[in-house]
């Protein structure tokens, strides 16, 4: 069985319980279904970084620290962004996750959609064991804005048009809701005050934001199989991220991010001169900054909590997000 990176080092003091999040999980893939079974356990078996778990129990520690409610959220959390990594990888046509061949690289696309709408209706059962209908409304609302988000990023594609609040409203409805959920939703289930819930949540959104940036600049200048995952694909995808978008608004002349997406001939040599001129010019740095500022939102936003170990453990998963090289 692969073992959770950082649950030990990263998570503090919530890393031992994220193992009863991974029974739950666990537990989602026992189906009659043979042909469902195979995908299932072809979906659940690469585990990720479970940081949004880990977000969610964190928050709970600021008040009622229940298990019983909180692991059905992480849990839930969990397979709401493993599902929608089954589907964002049909619509990025990516094949390798998690170091292993995509779930379409395998079964193709038609069964992959269906897998996804399993996995995302497994995540809707377990929030239910949560008992809090205000957390199942969190949940049905944070799926509507991801499918936006992901929407809205197609709508974007091939447009270098676009401008940077385009950008920011893509990420947050993609990725930032989620995180968003995780630490609300905590904080919610564990019955914490009003302001307490805000800081969370805040912290969530910040933290969400910075994390996709930062995806974003790893697509550039990552390392492929530490990543498991294809790079540089988001400008081969037409996808205009952060740092193709700096790029575009410093060199508006002859831009070669341009002329990749006008290119009808030696369209890999003018992509691969696209990734070289965005990697050399300054504009990962200017990313990279952006990152940082919404981290420092995050870690003003959780300041008014009381001092203890999970605090801490919040401000360290701040300066991972901004670290991380996987
Ligand atoms: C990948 O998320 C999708 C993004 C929001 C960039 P993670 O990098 O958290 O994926 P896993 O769960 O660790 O594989
Ligand atoms: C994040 O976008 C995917 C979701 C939030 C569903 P990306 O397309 O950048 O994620 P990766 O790079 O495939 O992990
Ligand atoms: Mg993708
Ligand atoms: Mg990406």
């Amino acid at each position: 069985m692969t073992t959770i990176p950082h649950a030990t080092t990263l998570y503090g003091p919530v890393g031992e319980d994220l193992i009863l999040v991974e029974d739950l999980i666990e537990s989602t893939k026992r189906v009659e279904l043979p042909l469902l079974n195979r995908m299932l356990d072809h979906a659940l078996a690469a585990k990720g970084k479970r940081l949004r778990p880990a977000l969610v129990l964190l928050s709970g520690t600021f008040g009622d620290y229940n298990l019983n409610r909180l692991v059905p959220l992480g849990a839930c959390i969990e397979l709401l962004h493993t599902a929608s990594l089954i589907h964002d990888d049909v619509v990025d046509g990516s094949v390798s996750r998690r170091g292993r061949p995509t779930a379409n690289a395998i079964f193709d696309n038609a069964l992959t959609v269906l897998l996804g709408d399993y996995v995302f209706a497994n995540a809707a059962e377990m929030v239910t064991r949560t008992g809090s209908l205000e957390v199942t409304r969190l949940f049905a609302m944070t799926l509507m804005k991801m499918t936006s988000g992901e929407l809205d990023q197609d709508a974007a594609a091939w447009d270098i048009g676009k401008d940077i609040q385009n950008y920011l409203r893509r990420i947050g409805g993609k990725t930032a809701a989620l995180f968003t959920t995780a630490t609300e939703g905590g904080a919610v289930l564990a019955g914490c005050s009003e302001a307490e819930v805000d800081a969370l949540r805040s912290y969530g959104y910040a933290i969400g934001m910075a994390f996709q940036i930062v995806d974003d600049i790893l697509d550039y200048t990552g390392d492929e199989a530490l990543m498991g995952k294809p790079l540089g694909s988001d400008l081969r995808e037409g996808n205009v991220t952060l740092p193709a978008l700096f790029h575009l608004e410093r060199y508006p002349k002859d831009n070669p991010v341009n002329r990749y997406f006008r290119a009808r001939r030696l369209r890999e040599e003018r992509l691969q001169e696209a990734l070289a001129a965005i990697r050399e010019s300054g504009v990962i740095e200017s990313s990279l900054d952006m990152a940082k500022e919404y981290v420092r939102r995050a870690e003003d936003a959780v300041r008014i909590l009381p001092d203890s170990d999970g605090k801490d453990t919040l401000m360290t998963i701040g300066r991972y997000v901004l670290d991380r090289d996987v």
